[in-house]
């Protein structure tokens, strides 16, 4: 046994005192082995946040077998505050029962229907594998014909080049770089979980996501042609947008005057 499987396995006996042990009954030594391996290739061993930093109640020392968003917000605040503003976190952050694919109008995948809609439904909580996240884990439940065609993409295309990073770059294009932006928090650059925050007023996308990459001719003329959206940006933009013939009419009647 390597020196770390048996630290990780040590960790977790002396986690799995008494009662708890019974409700940890379920778990194989395989599936634990699993387990160990996700989190010795992760961010999180890197950083030396280890098994009980989050299957340990801080202050209580009690056992978590099932460790909730409140063990993430104590390191991750901007993570779980900006969650529990968007469709994906509200019903948590009023209390209510998770979200699940079952109780949306958007299409959904029938494998889905009884996710809940928290931390883990995207992250693998064990390896917080963030390219993962990013594209695969959302269409385990999206279903939608924007969502489905991200593939035939371009931005698809970039990305599929970029599999082998540990995490998507300023280059990447993934259905998080839209809908849950970074953003500059201070010294880093932290993502902003709010998954509504750039769907309303539409052209927010642009100012946030696009206008990094693209001109902002080129990036109304996609946001605001709903074939492309549905395409997913398959195609370069044909529409004109009258804004902008109006904007030059008034500046060539200005420089005329
Ligand atoms: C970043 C926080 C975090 C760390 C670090 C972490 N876990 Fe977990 N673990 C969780 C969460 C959250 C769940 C609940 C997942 C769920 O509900 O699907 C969980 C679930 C589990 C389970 C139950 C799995 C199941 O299928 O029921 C086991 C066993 C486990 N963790 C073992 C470990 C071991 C061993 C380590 C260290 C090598 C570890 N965890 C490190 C957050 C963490
Ligand atoms: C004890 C503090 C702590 C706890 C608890 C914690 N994390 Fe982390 N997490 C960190 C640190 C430190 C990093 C590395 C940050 C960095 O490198 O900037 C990190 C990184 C991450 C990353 C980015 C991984 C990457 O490859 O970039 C994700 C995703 C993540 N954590 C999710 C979670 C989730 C979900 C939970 C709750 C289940 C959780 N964390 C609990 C401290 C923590
Ligand atoms: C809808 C999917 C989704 C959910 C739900 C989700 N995340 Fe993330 N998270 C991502 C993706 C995707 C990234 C990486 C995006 C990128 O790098 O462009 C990420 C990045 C992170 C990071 C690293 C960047 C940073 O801001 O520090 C942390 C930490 C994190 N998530 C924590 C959490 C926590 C805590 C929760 C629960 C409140 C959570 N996430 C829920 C998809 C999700
Ligand atoms: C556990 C399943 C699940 C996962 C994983 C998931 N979503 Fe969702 N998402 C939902 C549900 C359910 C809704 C609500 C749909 C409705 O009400 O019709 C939703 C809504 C949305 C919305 C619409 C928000 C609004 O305010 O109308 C966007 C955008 C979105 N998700 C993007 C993503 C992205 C991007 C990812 C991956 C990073 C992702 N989702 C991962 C289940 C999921
Ligand atoms: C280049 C940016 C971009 C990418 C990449 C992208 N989207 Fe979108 N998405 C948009 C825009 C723009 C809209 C339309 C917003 C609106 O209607 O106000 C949208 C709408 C949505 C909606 C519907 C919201 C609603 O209420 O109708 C969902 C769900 C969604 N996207 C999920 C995804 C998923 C999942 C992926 C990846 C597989 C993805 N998107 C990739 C830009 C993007
Ligand atoms: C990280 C950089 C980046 C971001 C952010 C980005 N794109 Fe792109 N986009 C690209 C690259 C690179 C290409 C490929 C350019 C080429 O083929 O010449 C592309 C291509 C496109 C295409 C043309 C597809 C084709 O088949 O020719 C459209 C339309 C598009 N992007 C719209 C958008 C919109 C709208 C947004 C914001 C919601 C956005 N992009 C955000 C980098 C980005």
């Amino acid at each position: 046994m390597k020196p770390i499987l048996a630290l990780g396995l040590a960790v977790l006996i002396w986690l799995y005192p008494g009662s708890a042990i019974a409700s940890a009954n379920s778990v194989t030594s395989a599936q634990l082995q699993e387990i160990d391996q996700q989190w010795k290739n992760s961010a999180h061993a890197l950083a030396e946040v280890n098994c009980s930093s989050c299957h340990q109640d801080e202050k209580t020392k009690q056992f978590i077998a099932q460790p909730t968003l409140e063990t993430c917000q104590s390191c991750h605040e901007f993570a779980v505050e900006t969650f529990g503003w968007g469709k994906h976190g509200i019903r948590i952050h009023e209390g209510l029962s998770p979200l699940t694919p079952a109780m949306a109008k958007l299409p959904m995948k029938k494998s889905a229907q009884d996710q809940l809609m928290n931390c883990n439904a995207c992250h693998n909580v064990h390896s917080v594998n963030t390219v993962q996240a990013s594209v695969d884990s959302c269409l385990s439940c999206h279903n939608d014909s924007h969502s489905l065609n991200y593939k035939n993409s371009r931005h698809a295309e970039i990305f599929a080049k970029q599999k082998d990073l540990i995490r998507p770059n300023t280059e990447s294009v993934t259905c998080a770089t839209c809908h849950l932006p970074r953003q500059e928090r201070g010294e880093t650059v932290l993502v902003n979980h709010n998954n509504t925050y750039t769907l309303l007023p539409r052209d927010r996308m642009v100012k946030e996501v696009c206008l990094n990459c693209h001109g902002v001719e080129y990036s109304y003329n996609s946001i605001f042609d709903d074939e492309l959206v549905e395409a997913n940006f398959d195609n370069p933009p044909d529409l004109e947008l009258k804004t902008f013939e109006l904007v030059r009419d008034l500046e060539r009647r200005r420089t005329s005057q």
